[in-house]
C-alpha cells in the first residue's frame, strides 16, 4: 500500500517537525476568487511583517468595548495618530472618532478585514473583538460566531498577510476541574461558559498555526480588568469597577458576587503595558505563546474595605446573580504568571491601595469627593511615573 505509506510518512512528519520545518507546506486557505488564500512554500513568515517600517501599522478589532479606545490611545503615543485604526460594528461617538482613525469592520466579513489589512498595509492585529462571559451565556449562538468563527477568519487573514496577532485570552479559559489557587498556565482547561470554551479554542487554533504556518500568534490571559473612563461589557467581574461609580456618587454599592469571591484583578494601565510588551518582546524569549498576567487579588468584601478607608459612609449589600456567581466560583483565585516574569520581564504596578486612591480620585473628581491625603497621592504619582503617566490622564496633582 505505497500511498498510505507515503500519507502516514507525510503527516508523521508533520507531527514531529518544528514549525520551521512545516513551512515548507503551504497554508490550506479557503478560495476566494482570483487571490487564493494560500501561502508560498518559501514563505518567511518572521521577518516580514515588523521589519519593513520603524513601526507596525496596527488594528484593533472591537475596539470600542471597554479596553480598546485605552489601546488605541496607548499604542498611538508610542505608534503615530495615524499607524493605530480603530475597528468595530458599532458607531463611535464624536470623541473617539474624531482622535484618530475609525473604520467599520465586522470580523463575521472575512473579505471586509481582508481589504482593511490590505489597503492600510497592516502588520499587527490587536483581536479585540468578543462576547464576554455573562452576555455570552445569554446569546450562545452569536457568541459562538464571534469568538470562534470570527476567530478563524482573523488566524486566516493574519497568516496570510503575515501579521503579528495579538489575542486576549482570560481566567475564564479556567472552569472547576483547573487548580483555583494558584492557577498555572498548563494545567486542565474545561470552563462551562460559551466565552471560556471559545478562548481555549482561540489559545489553541493561535498556538497551531503558530506551530504550523509559523504565524506569530501572541496572547495573554488577562484576569478582570478595571478601567476608570471605560464602561465594562457584560464580563463576571464588572462589578469591581461598577463599585467605584457607585461609591462616589451615591455613597453605596449593591454587588452580584458572594462577598468572599477571590477573584485576579489588574488596573487597565498594566493590561495595556503588558499587552505592548509582550508583543514587543523577541521571539526567542517567548517560551511559549500564551501566558497568564497578573497583578492582585481580592473578593468584593476587601475591595469594599479597601474603599471604605476613602469614603467613610460607603455601604456595600449584596444581591448574588446566580449565573455570575456560578461563573466566578468556576474561575482561578489566583493567578501564577511566573513564566511572563521570567521571560520577557512582567511586573505589575499597581496593587489594591494604589487602584482605589486612582480610581476613587478619577470618580471623585466629578462627584465633590474629598481628594486623597497626600501620602496616597504621592504613592499613585510614583505609579504615574512608572506607567510614564500613559493612562491617567485625569491625574493632575
Ligand atoms: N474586560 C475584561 O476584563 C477582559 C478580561 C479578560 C479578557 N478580555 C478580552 O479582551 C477583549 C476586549 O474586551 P472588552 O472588555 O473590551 O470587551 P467588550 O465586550 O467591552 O467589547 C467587545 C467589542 O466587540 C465588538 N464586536 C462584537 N461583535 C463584533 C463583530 N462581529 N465584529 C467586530 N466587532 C464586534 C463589540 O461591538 C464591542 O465593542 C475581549 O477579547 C475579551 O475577551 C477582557
Amino acid at each position: 500500500m505505497p500511498v498510505i505509506r507515503t500519507l502516514s510518512q507525510v503527516v508523521r512528519r508533520m507531527l514531529l517537525s518544528p514549525a520551521c520545518d512545516c513551512r515548507t507546506s503551504v497554508v490550506p486557505t479557503r478560495f476566494l476568487g482570483f487571490s487564493p488564500r494560500q501561502i508560498p512554500a518559501d514563505a518567511n513568515f518572521h521577518s516580514i511583517s515588523v521589519t519593513e517600517t520603524d513601526h507596525p501599522c496596527v488594528l484593533i478589532t472591537g475596539g470600542l468595548g471597554q479596553l480598546g479606545v485605552g489601546l488605541a490611545n496607548f499604542l498611538r503615543k508610542r505608534f503615530g495618530k495615524d499607524n493605530v485604526i480603530l475597528s468595530d460594528i458599532r458607531k463611535p461617538p464624536n470623541h473617539i472618532f474624531h482622535s484618530g482613525p475609525f473604520i467599520y469592520s465586522d470580523i463575521l466579513d472575512y473579505k471586509n478585514l481582508r481589504e482593511i489589512v490590505v489597503n492600510n498595509r497592516i502588520t499587527w492585529l490587536f483581536h479585540y473583538s468578543a462576547l464576554l462571559s455573562a452576555v455570552g451565556e445569554a446569546n450562545v449562538s452569536l457568541a459562538r460566531d464571534v469568538n470562534i468563527t470570527g476567530l478563524h477568519n482573523v488566524l486566516d487573514v493574519a497568516t496570510e498577510h503575515n501579521l503579528r496577532l495579538f489575542v486576549p485570552s482570560t481566567i475564564g479559559a479556567f472552569g472547576p476541574t483547573s487548580p483555583r489557587n494558584p492557577t498555572p498556565d498548563l494545567c486542565i482547561q474545561r470552563p462551562r461558559t460559551i466565552y471560556g470554551v471559545s478562548k481555549v479554542h482561540a489559545e489553541l487554533m493561535g498556538e497551531y498555526y503558530h506551530y504550523r504556518y509559523g504565524l506569530d500568534f501572541r496572547c495573554l490571559r488577562y484576569p478582570g480588568i478595571i478601567s476608570a473612563d471605560s464602561q465594562p461589557g457584560g464580563g463576571t467581574t464588572d462589578y469591581a469597577v461598577q463599585i467605584f461609580h457607585d461609591a462616589t456618587k451615591n455613597g453605596k454599592f449593591e454587588c452580584n458576587l458572594k462577598p468572599n469571591t477571590r477573584l485576579p484583578m489588574m488596573y487597565i494601565d498594566d493590561c495595556l503595558r503588558a499587552t505592548l510588551e509582550v508583543m514587543e518582546a523577541p521571539e526567542k524569549s517567548l517560551s511559549m505563546r500564551t501566558y497568564n498576567i497578573n497583578a492582585m487579588s481580592f473578593t468584593p468584601k476587601e475591595l469594599a474595605q479597601e474603599v471604605l478607608k476613602h469614603v467613610p459612609e460607603f455601604q456595600i449589600t449584596y444581591n448574588v446573580d446566580a449565573v455570575r456567581q456560578a461563573i466566578a466560583d468556576s474561575w482561578p483565585m489566583n493567578f501564577d504568571d511566573s513564566n511572563a516574569r521570567k521571560d520577557w520581564g512582567w511586573k505589575h504596578d499597581f496593587d489594591l491601595p494604589e487602584l482605589v486612591t486612582t480610581m476613587l480620585n478619577f470618580h471623585g473628581s466629578d462627584t465633590g469627593l474629598p481628594k486623597l491625603t497626600e501620602n496616597i497621592k504621592w504613592k499613585s504619582a510614583c505609579n504615574l511615573d512608572s506607567c510614564q503617566g500613559k493612562m491617567i490622564k485625569f491625574f493632575m496633582l
